[in-house]
């Protein structure tokens, strides 16, 4: 990751400075601290570095072990650190089981369909149990699913998620739910990676009015994994409407089955939850980096769990008595640890919605709220810059009241923190902006609610347990208050973060560990420095304010994308030669992709090879991905050393200064670029809007991470 000789100058990303106005604090309200779970400041102290890492006990005690561990944190094999060492547990039975005694009839989930006039379900924890057993009987009898295989889902919004990853738990499998959203290709390739024999899917779902064929992309998914060598023996199809098949897809004999055909088999079925080590893999979440192919993030059993239960009850401050909702999609880690086992885990009610937030208005959030009494929500901001956009006086119309909202998956502007306070908290409730990870499997930076003052714009101070620190490229530490920037690491271990990378040992130490490591011998983790991929900078109160990613990873509406992932789906096509993905700011979306493409020698650009590369993203990755324009150039900035500068492409696409280009070997194709790029988006009515400072620096410091 050093920076690329593009740069020209000695200033490197981590040492820009950035300038802003501090926000001024803003506290929560008595009635807030008096019913929180964390209203005492002297947790800080019971998760001080000293009392590392048995402070991380609290966590853990929160479970139920069938075999309590005998070490808190083994570090023998740096830095592959196992939390609770010697610890056995189940997870689904400490989501599940544990809570019948007191509240089998307590709803775990209410879920809410897209479908306005759909009713409303209930599945009670009691229900989550039974409809829990009999898919992990399924899965053992059925589909010879043993502890240790690899389960892919790709399913929905739906009840069957939680219950399918549930049943896994349960049998000691691990789940790799792969976003629904994402392409049957993308899905078989996750499939190939972890070695997963069945998928779990569902025929349709609801998404913005439409009802989509969700099954299509299973068949896309098993001939994608079979190009990779792998074949899928059983394909399980939940359905939408019980009785209907929604899908225009035949059934494949011998490789697909009706789950609620199967199941009869199954019924009141009850299978022994498989007492697992601590350090066993729960499940893999796939995610983007760097280079083209997505790792699976390997996460733990007890350290996950842990983590997931601890946070859940100190940063999102929940109760058992609590009606909570995550407005987050399951099929993406906060899903994972904020839908699913962490509010499980704590014994609480929470909402699931199946569909757009704003569909069939921007109305339908509120009117959930004040139907189902919720009190705690979570939401990522380009929901929230949706949301005010469309309906910026819904709100006040409804009668909800929350107590606690956490932002999450980007950063937010100050100015739109502000509307989530104001219209949609009505100024009662505490904002959390949790700061984190697939990697880190929960909240890495976050004020403790009732505690730390909330500013605009900060996710606030490390976590409890969690110590940050700051790196310039050389390792030397950036001090808080100095304005300047600096790759965010975490010094010491956590429960929460991820093993490994699935099949790649050698990558996972790489990714993380290898730019800061001071020994690659030691034992002691003081040594091995975590490096999360975002630059950040403190400010003299403790506080970070994060900038987004160093990695060429592009964050659409809160997806993480690799730039080099975009690419490599549209070099797909045969007319294309080259390819550079850019991000560019949106007022909704937070930033959206622009693909540059340059054809092969004797061809000329037409609107089929555009539609082409449009095409090979949804293929290969998915919607979410789309770029929102896609320019076909005559050539590519480039290095004299050949290297696409993306920075300024980054530059014309964003209306910005493009720098520097002195050092191009052919800088009369900016000025080219530049002109046919202008004249397109203002014949498209795309207009240039002035830049924040930080937008600014983003674009500038954008594509130096090779
Ligand atoms: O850049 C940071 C941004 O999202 C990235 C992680 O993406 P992912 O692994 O998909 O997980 C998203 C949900 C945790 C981070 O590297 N990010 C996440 N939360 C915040 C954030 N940026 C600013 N503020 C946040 N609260």
């Amino acid at each position: 990751m050093a920076i690329s000789e593009e740069a020209g100058a000695s200033v490197t990303e981590a040492q820009i400075a950035v300038h802003w106005r501090e926000e001024d604090y803003i506290y929560p309200s008595p009635r807030f601290i008096g019913q929180a779970n964390a209203p005492d400041p002297a947790i800080r102290e019971r998760f001080s570095e000293e009392r590392f890492p048995e402070c991380y006990r609290d966590y853990a005690d929160l479970l139920d072990w069938d075999t309590y561990w005998h070490t808190t944190l083994d570090t023998s094999h740096p830095p592959f650190w196992k939390w609770f060492a010697g610890g056995r547990l189940n997870a689904c039975y400490n989501c599940v089981d544990r809570h019948l005694a007191k509240r089998a009839n307590q709803a775990a989930f209410i879920w809410v369909p897209e479908p306005e006039a759909d009713l409303v379900q209930n599945v009670t924890y009691q229900e989550l149990y039974r409809r829990v057993n009999e898919f992990a009987a399924l899965l053992q009898g059925f589909a010879g699913v043993k502890p240790g295989d690899r389960v892919t889902l790709h399913m929905p919004m739906v009840p069957d998620l939680p219950v399918a990853m549930l049943a896994c738990a349960r049998i000691g499998a691990i789940h790799s739910e792969v976003f629904a959203g994402f392409s049957g290709t993308a899905c078989g390739g996750r499939m190939a990676d972890s070695g997963s024999k069945v998928l779990v899917t569902m025929d349709s779902y609801y998404r913005d009015g439409k009802i989509l064929d969700h099954k299509a992309k299973a068949d896309e998914a098993v001939a994608a994994a079979k190009e990779h060598g792998m074949e899928v023996e059983k394909v399980l199809v939940f359905r939408r409407r019980s009785g209907q098949y929604l899908s225009q897809t035949p059934m494949v004999d011998g490789r697909d089955f009706f789950v609620d055909e199967v199941i009869a088999d199954y019924r009141r079925k009850v299978v022994e939850p498989v007492s697992m080590p601590a350090e066993a893999p729960l499940f893999l979440m796939y995610t983007s980096g760097t280079t083209g192919k997505p790792k699976g993030a390997q996460h733990s059993t007890g350290g996950y769990l842990s983590y997931v239960a601890g946070t859940s009850k100190f940063y999102l401050d929940i109760h058992p008595e609590d009606t909570y909702w995550c407005f987050a999609d399951i099929g993406w880690i906060t899903g994972h640890s904020y839908i699913v086992y962490g509010p499980l885990a704590l014994g609480t009610t929470s909402v699931m919605y199946e569909g757009a937030p704003a569909y069939p208005d921007a109305g339908r959030p509120w009117r959930i709220a004040e139907q189902l009494g919720v009190g705690i929500f979570h939401t990522a901001p380009t929901t929230i810059r949706m949301l005010r956009k469309l309906g910026p006086d819904e709100p006040a119309k409804y009668d909800y009241h929350f107590k606690l909202m956490v932002t999450v998956g980007e950063p937010i502007e100050p100015e739109v923190w502000r509307w989530y306070y104001d219209v949609v908290g009505k100024r009662e409730a505490v904002v959390v902006d949790t700061w984190w990870m697939t990697e880190t499997g929960g909240f890495m930076g976050a004020t403790l609610p009732a505690l730390e003052g909330m500013k605009p714009g900060s996710c606030g101070p490390g976590a409890l347990g969690i110590y940050p620190v700051l790196y310039d490229e050389e390792g030397k530490v950036v001090e808080a208050g100095t304005g300047r920037a600096g790759n965010i690491c975490i010094r010491n271990p956590w429960p929460g973060r991820m093993l490994t990378i699935w099949g790649q040992p050698e990558r996972f130490v790489q990714t993380y560990y290898s730019k800061y490591c001071h020994d690659k011998q030691s034992t002691d983790w003081h040594d091995w420095p975590f490096l999360c991929g975002d630059g950040a900078m403190q400010a003299m109160d403790g506080y970070y304010r994060i900038l987004g990613r160093i990695d060429d990873v592009i964050n659409v509406a809160g997806h993480r994308l690799g730039t080099k992932e975009l690419e490599s789906a549209v070099l797909t096509v045969p007319e294309i030669a080259e390819a550079a993905a850019v991000p560019v700011i949106d007022e909704t979306r937070g930033r959206v992709v622009e693909m540059y493409i340059s054809l092969k020698p004797g061809l000329s650009p037409s609107p089929d090879i555009e539609n082409k590369a449009k095409a090979a993203i949804e293929r290969e990755i998915g919607k979410v991905a789309r770029p929102k324009n896609v320019w076909i150039v005559p050539d590519m900035p480039k290095t004299r050393s050949g290297k696409i500068m993306r920075r300024v492409i980054a530059g014309i696409s964003n209306f910005a200064d493009v720098g520097d280009i002195t050092t191009l070997a052919n800088p009369e194709v900016v000025e080219a670029i530049r002109h046919q790029v202008y004249a397109e988006k203002n014949a498209r009515g795309e207009a240039p809007r002035p830049l924040t400072e930080k937008e600014l620096e983003e674009i500038k410091a954008f594509g130096r991470a090779e």
